[in-house]
């Protein structure tokens, strides 16, 4: 008797330390800065902090910096939790977008732009499919993003693109090949940030310039997560369409916070809007 259950407490200790190292295992997994991405420009003005839990972007005259995530994927939901510059930012972009490589690229743009203390910043949208864009949208957040990390999100699945704001989709394009409309399928895309400056045009289309004498300008990323589908009990968002309380929350964020769409730009197609702006 006194042996077996010693023996089994020996097995329960032995549990225990499974479950406490692979549960580590997880949240470690879970994103760290150093295993996941590489560092691209910015000549030591990317930082990686806190054992990799955190990534600080800097801007000054000289330059701006930037990363991108070690793996490339064909199909993903990508999360970054972003804080964007704190105070006067006019003129900075602040991005995190997928993108492939090659003349004929596919892209999927969140692009932040900045504004003087106190005014709101614009996120700046765009689909690119086989090096043609030209399908901006653009917003304003109900909330400051300078204060706190948000959540900015991007699913890429076969039947759609869906770009998110804290779980909250603020675009959707679909995949509507059916009626000759290309789609990202083929070229594999990585997850690139970046914090750049671009006065001529990011602030009121330019007319507010940034202000040197306030750099160096810092953006802030957290928790970036990278769901490839490998456990698809797992990954609902893969073969899930837009839910009816997810469309209502889309509609809230166009009637409210939207502030240009290019489907709505007839002077610009004045030869016929893109055939997807007749679904969308
Ligand atoms: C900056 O603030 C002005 C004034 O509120 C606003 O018109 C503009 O859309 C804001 N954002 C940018 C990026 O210019």
């Amino acid at each position: 008797m006194k042996i077996i259950s010693r023996f089994s407490t020996i097995i329960n200790i032995f549990l225990i330390i499974i479950c406490i190292t692979s549960l580590s295992f997880t949240i470690i997994s879970a994103g760290n800065f150093n295993q996941d991405v590489d560092i691209t420009w910015g000549d030591g003005r990317a930082k990686i902090l806190d054992n990799g839990d955190l990534l600080t972007l800097s801007l000054d005259k000289a330059s701006g910096s930037g990363f991108q995530s070690k793996n490339e994927y064909i199909f993903v939901k990508t999360d970054m939790q972003i804080k964007l510059i704190h105070g006067n930012s006019a003129g900075t972009v602040t991005t995190s977008y997928l993108q492939s490589k090659g003349a004929t690229w596919d892209e999927i743009d969140f692009e932040f732009l900045g504004n003087l203390s106190g005014d709101p910043y614009i996120v700046h949208t765009n689909i690119f499919v086989q090096g043609k864009g030209a399908r901006e949208q653009q917003f304003y957040l109900w909330f400051d993003p300078t204060t706190d990390f948000h959540t900015y999100s991007i699913i890429w699945s076969p039947q759609h693109i869906v770009l998110l704001v804290d779980n909250i989709p603020i675009r959707e394009f679909k995949n509507l090949e059916s009626i000759g409309v290309p789609y990202p399928k083929y070229q594999p895309m990585r997850l690139q940030c970046t914090l750049w400056d671009a006065e001529d045009w990011a602030t009121r289309g330019g007319q507010v310039k940034t202000d040197w004498t306030q750099a160096p300008f810092i953006a802030s990323y957290k928790y970036f997560n990278a769901d490839t589908n490998k456990n698809p009990s797992t990954s609902t968002w893969f073969s899930q369409q837009l839910d009816s309380n997810s469309k209502e929350k889309l509609k809230w964020v166009r009637d409210n916070y939207m502030i240009y769409d290019y489907c709505k730009d007839f002077k610009r197609f004045s030869q016929g809007l893109p055939r997807e702006c007749s679904v969308n």
